[in-house]
């Protein structure tokens, strides 16, 4: 029998060879959300919920999502949390879905996983208008923000060019990065750097959501029309490293929050940063 090798994909290949609508398709259309459970539908709206009951008003006006990819989930989880989300990305392709979807251009629905955040939040979404209102706002909250470019291996994390208006905040109320550093990063050292340059972003006393593979070294971004699977390589983390260098870089350990699912091999975690 002759052996097939399979080429996994390095965090250098993203821009040419993640595909976002295969992603999109794999995880969270409705036919993946009901074949499987998406953890971060969950830990989203529960850490949106914790911060609303918890922290004022003024004190939760900005969110940032670092590696969102083509995805705006973390906006609709936070849509009556927070005045302004800024979606980010490092993949130009799934730039474009963002904002194919901020222009109501996509062919991918989102219903099935507004449903899923609603359900996590004790809605019950009766209609198709109520769950268009609950984009709506998602939608409005992104308007607000914006869709810029991000690469966690520089300092400021965000890469703006001139033609584009600049963000109206300079630091974040709450940065949201759910599995991207163990995909952006090679090493350990890459790793504690990128979650540094994140950490940054963040003003004294805002807040860190971070969504983490754990133990794993391998992902399928998601499946082709012709049927073939891209596999893309993670850094092997464990839910100490994490915290360790959540502490090192300047965040409050006793503030931290976390949820996780061993058997399912992911962690996240709600933590302020040092006032
Ligand atoms: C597994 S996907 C996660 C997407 C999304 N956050 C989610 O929860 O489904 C990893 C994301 O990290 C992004 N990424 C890879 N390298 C990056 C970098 N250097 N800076 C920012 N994002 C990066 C990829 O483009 C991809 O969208």
């Amino acid at each position: 029998m002759s052996e097939q090798k399979v080429k996994i994909f390095k965090p250098k290949d993203y821009e040419t060879e993640f595909n976002p609508e295969a992603y999109l398709q794999f995880y969270y259309s409705s036919k993946a959300l009901d074949d499987g459970t998406r953890l971060s539908l969950f830990a989203l709206p529960m850490f949106a919920y914790l911060i609303q009951t918890k922290v004022p008003e003024n004190l939760r006006q900005s969110l940032i999502d670092i590696g969102a990819g083509p995805t705006v989930y973390s906006a609709i989880s936070f849509r009556d949390v927070v005045k302004r989300v800024y979606l980010t990305d490092y993949v130009e392709k799934s730039l474009t879905m963002l904002d194919d979807w901020l222009y109501q251009r996509t062919p991918f629905s989102w219903e099935r996983a507004i449903h899923v955040i609603a359900r996590t939040e004790g809605l019950h979404l009766k209609n198709d208008k109520e769950v268009i209102a609950v984009e709506e706002k998602a939608r409005k909250l992104v308007e607000n923000g914006g869709i810029f470019k991000a690469d966690v291996h520089t300092e400021n994390v965000l890469i703006l060019n001139d033609q584009q208006q600049h963000p109206v905040d300079k630091t974040y109320d709450i940065a949201v990065s759910v599995f991207c550093l163990e995909s952006a990063c090679s090493t350990h050292d890459e790793y504690k750097q990128a979650l540094k340059n994140i950490i940054s972003l963040i003003r004294p006393g805002g807040y860190l959501i971070l969504g983490s593979v754990i133990d794993d070294v391998i992902y399928n971004s998601g499946m082709s029309l012709v049927g073939d699977s891209k596999l893309f390589t993670l850094l092997d983390l464990d839910e100490e490293f994490i915290v360790k260098s959540m502490d090192e870089n300047g965040m409050d350990l006793t503030t931290m929050k976390s949820y996780s699912l061993n058997n399912d091999g992911v962690a996240f975690f709600m933590i302020a940063k040092n006032s």
